[in-house]
């Protein structure tokens, strides 16, 4: 982000912004005296509990609690950080949000790596012009691919001929220029040979990943047969971060008369193809499946996203994913659907097939998210009769779950599956299923799946390899089903009817268990008892670990212990706490059934890393909404108010940025 908004003009904006306008153009109010009411759209309500104070410029519900100015409404209402609530509240001003020259951001910081990144990019784009052997990337590119010239050019296409220091000479003209092509990840560097490298992507065809603003950030390379692997990817460096990009972004937005909905699709080489048969607005993940960030970056930009997969169960396994990641980060106004492709084909061979038109009719005739969800749900029932309704409903609902509880999206789904499995909606709404991701993760909902990058194996893996994927953050709709005693009773809701019939006694909850599932906080910890080396490399801030939460407490035990004994393991510190309470935890987790998919993963760190960052966006922001409450415009007045109010707009600041 570029720099600071200055104070004053927050102040000016919220003088000049009627919070009566920003509400009544989001939800309906009604006047009730002095002030204005409404159903709260924050929580779901039948008579209205929200009330909104035109004079004193705040609102404030009594249902929820939920309450604040012009600015907290719209992060709220909208789902926006800080800095985009500004944004939309100045555009409706009309202001212009000026900013103070700050910290450089990752970008400044890496300014230099970036030239690095862009004369790689034309190094390997003039390859393809000058180099001796250029015919066999233009073959490949334009008879064996099928693509023009100018579609090679809009992407920057490029090639790599092989040979081990191609780039290294002629970008890495100087040491430091090396250093950075190496922390840029284009060179590797020789093993035991500190500070001599050779170039990371030899003889292939190269597909520069450009950033949303089109700065080269990381490059995908071809193999021209089938050596493995197929795709080279650069690794994850301090500008690239693969699970957060989309391929093909830039260009859509560049070469999309009015881009309104984006397609996501799986592979560069459709992305390409779909542009050159004028279907521009395509994009792709960088080997991972797609995950809630991704959705909630396309749904900043467009209305309507439509997730493409194969027809084959590959696909349908990794729609179900996609649905998963989706489900937190839906918005009312925003639509998802899926597009499942005959088998066998991608939309590059497909488009190819059929042409344009046919390819967009099949866009339109894409399937809906409710669709799917329920087909999923459906999908897993093995009981039959009313056992099979209730394993249906409770399948669904853990799913509608998952959606932002405010929406009508959500009471519509709750409505259809009331009307298909015949138990109404406020027993639906009520039922106490348990909940399966922490709170945190609504304002981050990302988190469950940043974690989410693999890296293809080298030997002959089908990239749709279910096993691929890590273990999904949503219990796992795609395992066999549960059996009662796979799920320790302390984990279960009180009042589930564990064997019992289905029936529609009320108060009383039919649903079968739900797959237990650990907290973020409790997997992060995992993480540690499994792979203790990793503590000394993180850093945890005080804040979190002095939170009163006893599974932060646990969790900053296990991390002090390792972070002091990098060199011991779980049994060491089981052994330290014999007598102390948090020992019986500790085994339990231990012996959690997640365990043995926690040993395996190879990115602990990163997913260590990733809760704690959620927690810290979590604390300043839940704190500083908190404070913003009750805090309008006249409080502004008194100056003491006012740099509390700045300080308050610091804290979410730097939170959420
Ligand atoms: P596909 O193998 O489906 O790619 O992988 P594709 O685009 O259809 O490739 P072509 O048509 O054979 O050239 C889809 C995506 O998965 C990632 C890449 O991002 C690729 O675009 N992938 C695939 C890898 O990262 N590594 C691999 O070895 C394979
Ligand atoms: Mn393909």
């Amino acid at each position: 982000m570029a720099g600071r908004i200055p104070d004053q003009f927050i102040d000016e904006l919220l003088a000049r912004t009627d919070l009566t306008d920003v509400v009544s153009s989001r939800i309906s109010l009604k006047k009730t005296g002095q002030n204005y009411s409404a159903l709260c759209p924050f929580h779901n309500e039948k008579s209205p509990s929200f009330s909104l104070n035109p004079n004193k410029q705040f609102y404030y519900c009594f249902g929820c609690g939920a309450g604040g100015n012009a600015i907290s409404f719209v992060m709220e209402h909208d789902h926006l950080d800080f800095v985009d609530a500004i944004e939309v509240l100045a555009k409706d001003a009309g202001m212009e949000v000026p900013r103070e020259q700050g910290a450089p951001d990752r970008y400044e910081q890496n300014a230099e790596l970036l030239k690095r990144l862009s004369e790689s990019a034309t190094f390997y784009q003039r390859q393809l012009i000058e180099h001796s052997d250029k015919l066999k990337a233009t073959d490949y590119l334009a008879k064996e691919r099928g693509l023009s010239g100018q579609i090679a050019k809009v992407f920057g296409l490029g090639f790599a001929p092989s040979g081990w220091d191609n780039l290294l000479k002629s970008v890495g003209t100087r040491a430091e220029h090396q250093e950075q092509l190496y922390r840029g990840g284009m060179l590797i560097e020789k093993k035991d040979q500190t500070g001599h490298y050779y170039d990371r992507f030899r003889d292939r065809i190269i597909f520069p990943i450009r950033d949303s603003r089109g700065r080269v950030i990381g490059f995908g390379g071809r193999a021209f047969g089938d050596e493995k692997p197929k795709y080279l990817n650069s690794p994850e460096t301090p500008v690239f971060q693969k699970s957060q990009e989309l391929y093909g972004l830039f260009e859509a937005k560049q070469n999309t008369q009015s881009l309104d909905q984006v397609i996501v699709v799986e592979g560069y080489m459709d992305v390409i193809v779909l542009a050159q048969h004028g279907i521009t607005n395509a994009v792709a993940t960088l080997g991972t499946s797609v995950n809630s960030q991704h959705i909630r970056k396309l749904f900043k930009l467009v209305s309507k996203v439509i997730l493409c997969f194969d027809g084959d169960k590959a696909g349908r396994s990794a729609a179900i994913r996609g649905l998963e990641a989706s489900l937190p980060v839906m918005q009312d106004e925003k639509q998802l659907r899926f597009l499942f492709l005959p088998e066998g084909e991608d939309p590059d061979s497909l488009v190819r097939k059929e042409g344009k038109d046919a390819f967009n009719l099949r866009l339109e005739d894409s399937t809906s998210l409710s669709h799917v969800l329920f087909d999923h749900a459906r999908n897993q029932v093995t009981l039959a009769d009313e056992e099979g309704e209730a394993q249906f409903a409770r399948n669904a609902m853990s799913m509608i779950q998952q959606i932002p509880k405010e929406l009508t999206f959500r009471s519509i789904l709750i409505k259809q599956l009331s009307e298909q499995s015949g138990i109404d909606s406020d027993t639906l709404g009520h039922t106490a299923l348990p909940k399966v991701k922490p709170s945190y993760d609504k304002e981050a909902p990302s988190i469950s799946s940043e974690s989410e990058h693999y890296d293809y194996p080298a030997h002959d893996a089908p990239h749709h390899d279910y096993d691929d994927y890590p273990a999904s953050p949503y219990p796992d709709y795609d395992s066999a089903p549960y059996s009662n005693n796979e799920y320790p009773s302390h984990t279960g809701k009180t009042g589930y009817k564990k064997k019992g019939k289905f029936n529609k006694q009320k108060d009383e909850a039919y649903f079968p268990p739900a797959p237990s599932s650990l907290s973020k906080i409790k997997q992060a910890s995992l993480c540690l008892l499994l792979h203790p080396h990793i503590a000394q490399h993180i850093d945890i801030p005080d804040p979190i670990i002095n939170q009163a939460s006893d599974e932060l407490k646990i969790f900053g035990k296990i991390w002090r212990y390792f972070a002091k004994h990098p060199e011991k393991n779980a049994g060491h510190l089981l052994g330290e706490l014999a007598e102390n309470i948090t020992h019986q935890p500790i085994v339990d987790l231990l012996n959690h059934q997640d365990a043995g998919t926690k040993q395996k993963i190879t990115n602990a760190k990163q997913e260590v890393l990733d809760m704690v960052s959620a927690l810290e966006r979590n604390l300043g922001l839940n704190n500083s909404i908190e404070r913003l409450k009750n805090k309008g415009n006249e409080s502004i007045k008194d100056t003491s108010t006012k740099q509390e109010l700045r300080n308050l707009m610091d804290l979410i600041r730097q939170k959420k940025s």
